[in-house]
């Protein structure tokens, strides 16, 4: 049975790809703070495992990677997915807040790819769960745009790393998901947004047929046209 490592599995689209991954015959380890949530899905899947930790904290990667190391290895599917957003200017946020996004949105996708990547064999994937909004200036969630243009850059670059050992990276572009997204985020629910479980099973094409990026929904790969171009100059 393959294994698979999903952060933010306790809700939204970590939720729904993990227990479409359950379906799939996967084994899953889910990362996340809410141990009810996590909990409930342990009880009913036999083969989910999970772990709460706390991704602002980078000394929990440790700890993840152990846990990896003993029992999820080898690992063939890490899905960063966990991340928030807050409706704040950047100039009223305090240091903790800041460091916090900053942690979980970005710096806890790369501690994990680092940890984890000497338990993923050839043919194994990386999965990192960015947003089409990086494509336009988000103006009430300017630090979660900027963490997550920066997951953006950061996948581009480690793509080719990556690929020199095999392992395939997909980038994720959600664009309005309904999921606790944005009440969290102090933004109207989005009722009108695609449900999680598209966005689920977008990445589990993506995964299956080595795709290296996937939009949802999908004409949103337009926004490209808008940049960030990032040619390989060097
Ligand atoms: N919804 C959208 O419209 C949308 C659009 C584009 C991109 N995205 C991205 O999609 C990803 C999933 O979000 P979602 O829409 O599914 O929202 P969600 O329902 O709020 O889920 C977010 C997940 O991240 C986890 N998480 C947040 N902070 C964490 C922390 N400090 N430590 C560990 N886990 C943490 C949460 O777990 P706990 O609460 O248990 O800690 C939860 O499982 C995020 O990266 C988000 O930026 C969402």
């Amino acid at each position: 049975m393959p294994n698979a490592l999903v952060t933010g599995a306790s809700s939204g689209i970590g939720r729904a790809l993990a227990v479409r991954l359950l379906d799939k015959g996967y084994t899953v380890l889910g990362i996340g703070r809410n141990e009810e949530q996590l909990k409930e899905l342990a009880s009913k899947y036999t083969g989910f495992t999970y772990m709460v930790a706390d991704l602002s904290n980078p000394e929990n990667i440790e700890k993840i990677k152990n846990k990896v190391a003993s029992s999820f290895s080898p690992l063939d599917l890490l899905v960063n997915n966990a991340g928030y957003g807050q409706k704040k200017k950047i100039t009223e946020m305090a240091q903790q807040e800041i460091t916090s996004m900053v942690n979980v949105n970005f710096v806890a996708p790369l501690l994990l790819i680092n940890s984890l990547l000497p338990y993923m064999p050839q043919g194994s994937t990386v999965v990192n769960v960015v947003t089409a909004g990086i494509f336009v200036l988000m103006r009430q969630l300017p630090l979660y745009g900027a963490t997550k243009i920066a997951l953006h850059y950061a996948s581009k670059a480690l793509r080719n790393e990556l690929r020199q050992k095999g392992i395939n990276l997909v980038q994720v572009y959600p664009g309005l998901i309904n999921t606790n997204f944005h009440p969290r985020a102090g933004l109207p629910e989005a009722t009108r947004g695609e449900p999680p479980e598209k966005v689920a099973d977008a990445i589990i094409r993506a995964i299956e047929k080595k795709k290296k990026e996937v939009f949802v929904p999908g004409y949103l790969a337009i926004l490209k046209i808008f940049g960030p171009q990032l040619p390989e100059v060097f």
